[in-house]
Parts: structure tokens; sequence; C-alpha cells
């Protein structure tokens, strides 16, 4: 795979020298992103930027690049070496199932967020499965026990209408807490908001109904770093310390950027050993999605046509709101490669979506030259929640899926037929 990497480099000379050289030394060399530019280098590792060919690439694709993903693995892993922990992929964030195996070198499990989700993550990933849902129903819960391995309930009426099935088929249970303390600022990604039904309270906690219990489950963090879970953790420790003496586990939920660039890796594993040497016999569990998926591919598009109304609009062969839902749900602005700011390089167009929802546009983006149609429109760090959230709303094509193995060659996984999109209406 190296010496692929090496060939891969030929086109610039002095990365090529500079990989050789590094290679001898002992260093190690990781594609990070696209675009072939060096983006870090540390005494273990040599990253650079990977010489990735786009134009492979169909359109409109999600495109995952297997080096991005082994490296947040590396770093996801690091740190359960460092700590002891657990750190199992929240399929809610990601996905890609066709990835699964290589997620399943290194992490020892997933959790899940209803039975079709269990199902993929034992039938794809077949390590441990983990499952909460708000909600479990009468109809689903004896298949969703023949899957799991620990299941959390939200609420002690549901753990009191589950507990006989659940320590019959020998799953471990545990109970979500509200540790009402999130410094979340967006209102409809904080689990500890007014009125909230994710976890029991303090106050309404059943310490008379634990018998059978096996673990305490709390998630309060949304993209955050190690800091918001120091403050949580203080929360979840003054409020349900008591009860951590009678557990098997604790899982601290998702919302752990762990693998962003500039997350604080080192607090996060000086808080975990800290907790762990108050509490030894806990396992520590940690479910993050977004930080699986984080910056591991694109939504390559075209454009398809360019109109004119009082500015210039790009129409794309893709939809904001069928493919990119969370842009206008949070909202968040993504990165286009290349483009900039509206008025920071010379030409600008409002960027829209190929459905008829008026509002089915991300807004304005300006790129260095005039875009043509045909051009094509790559939309970064796509891969986590946006391309689990998309619809076949209008009927729209569907990206397709694809990924970039470790040498840079691009492989078609999934075109979407008429079929899918007829079935699900
Ligand atoms: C219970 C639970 N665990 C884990 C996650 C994953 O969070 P993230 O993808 O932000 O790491 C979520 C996200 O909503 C969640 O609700």
């Amino acid at each position: 795979m190296f010496i692929n990497l090496v060939k891969e480099f030929k086109k610039v000379p002095h990365f090529q020298k500079k990989a050789k050289k590094c290679l001898k030394k002992g260093f190690k060399i990781n594609r990070t992103a696209h675009g072939g530019r060096k983006i870090a280098q540390t005494p273990r590792e040599f990253y650079i930027w990977p010489m990735l060919d786009y134009s492979q690439v169909t359109s409109p694709c999600f495109v995952l690049d297997e080096a991005r993903l082994r490296r947040n693995m590396e770093i996801l892993d690091q740190i359960q070496k460092q700590t002891g922990v657990h750190i199992i992929c929240a399929l809610k964030g990601y996905s890609f199932w066709r990835s699964f195996p290589i997620i399943a070198e290194y992490l020892p499990g997933a959790t899940a967020s209803s039975l079709n989700e269990a199902r993929l993550a034992r039938e794809e990933m077949n390590k441990q499965v983990h499952v909460f849902a708000p909600v479990y129903a009468d109809d689903e819960i004896d298949q969703i026990l023949s899957l799991a391995d620990h299941i959390t309930f939200n609420s002690f009426s549901q753990w009191m209408r589950f507990k006989d099935k659940t320590l019959a088929a020998g799953v471990s249970a545990g109970i979500r807490v509200n540790p009402e303390f999130s410094t979340v600022e967006t209102d409809i990604y904080n689990p500890c908001g007014k009125f909230s039904r994710l976890g029991v309270t303090e106050r309404e906690f059943k310490p008379e109904l634990l018998d059978g219990i096996e673990g305490l489950h709390f998630h309060a963090l949304c993209e955050q770093d190690a800091d918001a879970l120091e403050g949580v953790l203080k929360a979840f420790e003054a409020k349900f310390g008591k009860y951590l003496a009678q557990m098997k586990w604790v899982n601290f939920g998702g919302g752990h950027h762990i693998t962003r660039k500039d997350y604080h890796r080192e607090q996060l594993v000086q808080i975990l050993k800290d907790f762990r040497s108050r509490y030894p016999h806990l396992q520590v569990i940690l479910e993050p999605g977004e930080a699986v998926g984080w910056q591991t591919g694109e939504l390559v598009a075209t454009v398809e046509d360019i109109v004119h109304n009082e500015m210039d609009i790009a129409i794309l062969n893709v939809s904001i709101s069928a493919h990119m839902p969370d842009c206008l749900e949070m909202p968040y602005r993504p990165t286009i490669t290349g483009a900039g700011f509206p008025g920071e390089k010379p030409f600008t167009y409002k960027i829209t979506g190929g459905t008829c929802l008026a509002g089915d546009q991300l807004g304005d983006f300006s790129f260095d030259k005039p875009l043509q149609v045909g051009d094509r429109i790559i939309f970064e760090d796509m891969i986590h929640y946006t391309m689990v959230k998309t619809t076949f709303f209008n009927g729209v094509r569907h990206p397709d899926i694809g990924m970039f193995d470790m040498s840079g060659k691009f492989h078609l996984l999934h075109k979407f037929t008429y079929e899918q999109f007829k079935e699900k209406l």
C-alpha cells in the first residue's frame, strides 16, 4: 500500500522524494484529505493529502475515502488503548455499512437506535451490538433482544414493561439518565433541554427499580470538546454517582468530536483515566457517530444549469433538501472545495438543488472562475449524518455510493434504482 502511494506522488516530485525519505526513516504515510497537499507532520505520522482523482467518481455520488476513515479509526483506537474504554460506532451518525469491516478492525462494536440499525450492526459488523431507543414496541422487542448485547431503556416504565424479556434473553440492561447539564447551543441537538424526553432526571429516578440494571447511560454532547464532557460528567456524578457502585458499565454517549484536528485528546485521556481510577470496576463506553465519519468523504455533484435572477444561480444534480437536509435543519454552511464566501472570489453564485422546493438552496459561494454547465462541485465532509438522512423527495436521483481505496482507486458500490424509490412510497 505504501508503494502504491509513493507511485501516486509521481506527478509531484518533491512529495515523492519526501515520502520515500520518510518511509526509509520509518515514517508512516496516510492520506487524510484530498488535494495532494501536505497537512501535518509529526515524528510518528506523515500525512499527505492524497492525489485523489475525482474525475473517476460518478455524479452525483457520496464517496468515502478509506485512508481518512482509517486515520479516524487509528485515533479512536489510540484512545481505547491509552484508557481502556470501549469506543463504539453510533450508526445514527455513521452508517456507511460497506465500510463496517474496516471499522471492525479497530472498534469493539456499534450502537443502534432501532431494530433496523441493530440488524445492520449484527449482519454487517457482527461485534458488540448496543441499542438505545427512546421507546421499544411490543412487536419489535423480541427481535431487538435477539440481536443485542446491551440495551438501554429511556424510562423506568419501559424497563418494567420489558424487564422479564430482557433478563430472559441475557441482554445487559441499562437506564439512560438526564444529567440536566449541557453546553449544546442548538436546541434541537440538546438532549438536556427543557422538557427533554431523553433520559430519567434525578427527580424521576427510582432506585427501588434498579434490580437487574447493569449500566447507566447519558448523552449530552454535540460536536464538543473534552472540557464539555468534564462539565457533564461532574453533573452526572453529582446526581447519579451514588448508583455506580452497583453497576457494571457506564456509557458516556456521543457528541465527542475526538477526531477533529483541534480536539483536546490528551485532556480526554486524562478525564477518562481519572474516572476509571474512581470507578475501576466499571466498563466505560463512548459512542460517537460523527467522530467516526468526520471528514472522511465528499458529496460530488455537477452543475446542470445556470440561471439569472438579479444574481447568478447554479442548479445542481443534487438537492440540498433531499441529500443534505442537515444543512437546512441545523442550519450550517458546508465547505465546497475551492469556493469562498460571497464576494471573496470574483464569481459568486447561489448554489441550489434540483427539486421544486423553493427553499432547496444552500446559500451563496464564490469561485475563481465562472461556473460552467458540467462543472463538478465537491461538498466536503458529507459522510456522517448527511448521507444517513437523505430522502427520495421529488423522486430526484439519489447520489450513488462509492469509495476510494487506499491506493486512491474509485469503486462504485451502489446505484439507486427506481424500485428503491417506488417501494418507499
Ligand atoms: C444516544 C446517542 N448516542 C450517540 C450519539 C452519537 O452522537 P455523535 O454522532 O454526535 O457523536 C447520539 C446522537 O444523537 C445519541 O443520541
